[in-house]
């Protein structure tokens, strides 16, 4: 991993700079409702505007197709972002022509811009060399700060790293860096953890994982459908019954590689998925036709503990259980604990990402205990499956 950061960009007063941001936010009403992606760039703004760069900010919003549509404009982030920057934010109401170069141009050392949404053009999403071009004349260089995009090879993430001098911000520099602990180059033991709905969804995940990883521990609905596999009585339980063969050729190739798996050995179960419905756990023997598996059980939890404890490296993706729904958040709360606790202690690497996993960490009140969380969706995913990220790999050519 080998990629131009900010330190390298050299002097930078009065040059402007084109900064990929991932803005693509959570809003309510026409507000920013959850500000934790404007909070992610603020470091990367700072440290150029300080050194008086003009900071043009390029960023998406949602999937207009190319074209215009006025709910998906990025006008509503200007407010938020100049509150926490703590500095006025100019807001262009397109991200390339002449109107723009000209209020680019017209920036302060220092000052800061908001493109509109770079999604409003068809060029931004082909990766169409033109655009590109467009966008590269409004800078003299260009920083990606936005890991949670760089799965997408688009002129914003991957064409203009053609065309300009090109860095990683800090944001993605630190998350480059975690994850490079975490899978690239791992302290061994490393376990994983991966829950969730479905193995279907996870598998390039889950083959990649067996390959690289000491433990894997499974859990979420997905470990019913090994559980089914293994021939034991999953009730009512949601699983993905005709992904039998599969999970157990997962199970094979785990073997081969070395990979301990850790399938739940006992399970909390419901007749509903209810809050604090009635809840029992029972061995994986005693699942009655009529109940559903919501969480792994306290004795799953003891054996992942230990599990926890005998591995320098955690990555973490998906929750263990139906943790939205108490009580069955227990094992993923507990789990999530531990596991922040001995990254406290310095003992391990603690690193998660996935949207339902950040949610989750956050309800553990863990989230900030760990040694890194990524607040990627997609692009997490798709770096645990091992594959290049375009944004990432245009980076460490460029
Ligand atoms: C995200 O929110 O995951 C990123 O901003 C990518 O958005 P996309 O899935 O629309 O490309
Ligand atoms: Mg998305």
């Amino acid at each position: 991993m080998s990629f131009k950061t900010l330190e390298d960009a050299g002097d930078i007063r009065g040059k402007r700079a084109l900064v990929r941001v991932d803005f693509n936010v959570p809003m309510a009403d026409g507000k920013v409702s959850d500000d934790t992606r404007l909070r992610a760039a603020l470091p990367t703004i700072h440290a150029l505007s300080v050194r008086g760069a003009k900071v043009v900010l390029l960023a998406h919003f949602g999937r207009p197709k190319g074209r215009r549509v006025d709910e998906m404009s990025l006008k509503p982030v200007v407010g938020p972002l100049s509150d926490l920057l703590e500095q006025p934010v100019t807001f262009a109401d397109d991200c390339v022509g002449p109107e723009t170069e000209r209020l680019v141009e017209l920036l302060e050392e220092g000052g800061v811009a908001l493109l509109e949404n770079l999604r409003f053009h068809a060029g931004e999403e082909k990766n169409d060399p033109a655009f590109a071009a467009e966008l590269a004349k409004l800078g003299d260089l260009y920083v990606d700060d936005a890991f949670s995009a760089a799965h997408r090879a688009h002129a914003s993430t991957e064409g203009i790293t053609h065309l300009l001098p090109s860095y990683a911000g800090l944001a993605m520099q630190a998350e480059l860096e975690a994850l490079d602990k975490a899978l690239g180059k791992p302290e061994r033991p490393v376990i994983g953890i991966v829950g969730g709905a479905k193995v279907s969804s996870k598998l390039d995940l889950l083959n990649n994982l067996v390959g690289r990883l000491d433990r894997l521990a499974i859990g979420g609905g997905m470990a019913n459908t090994f559980l089914f596999a293994q021939g034991h009585d999953i009730g009512g339980s949601l699983a993905e019954r005709d992904m039998a063969d599969t999970a157990r050729e997962i199970l094979q190739a785990a073997e081969a590689q070395g990979c301990e798996i850790l399938l739940p050995v006992d399970v909390v179960v419901a007749k509903k998925v209810e809050p604090n419905a009635e809840a029992r756990s029972v061995g994986l023997d005693e699942v009655a036709a009529d109940d559903l598996i919501l969480d792994a059980g306290p004795k799953s939890v003891a054996r992942l503990v230990e599990a926890i404890d005998a591995s320098k490296t955690l990555v973490w993706n998906g929750p263990l259980g139906v943790f939205e729904v108490p009580p069955f958040d227990k094992a993923t709360v507990e789990a999530a604990r531990h596991a922040a606790d001995r990254a406290v202690a310095a003992k391990l690497v603690a690193v998660a990402g996935g949207g339902d996993t950040v949610a989750a960490l956050n309800h553990a009140g863990v989230a900030g205990e760990f040694t890194f969380v990524s607040t990627a969706g997609g692009a997490f995913l798709e770096w645990m499956e091992g594959k290049t990220l375009p944004g990432v790999a245009a980076l460490e050519r460029a």
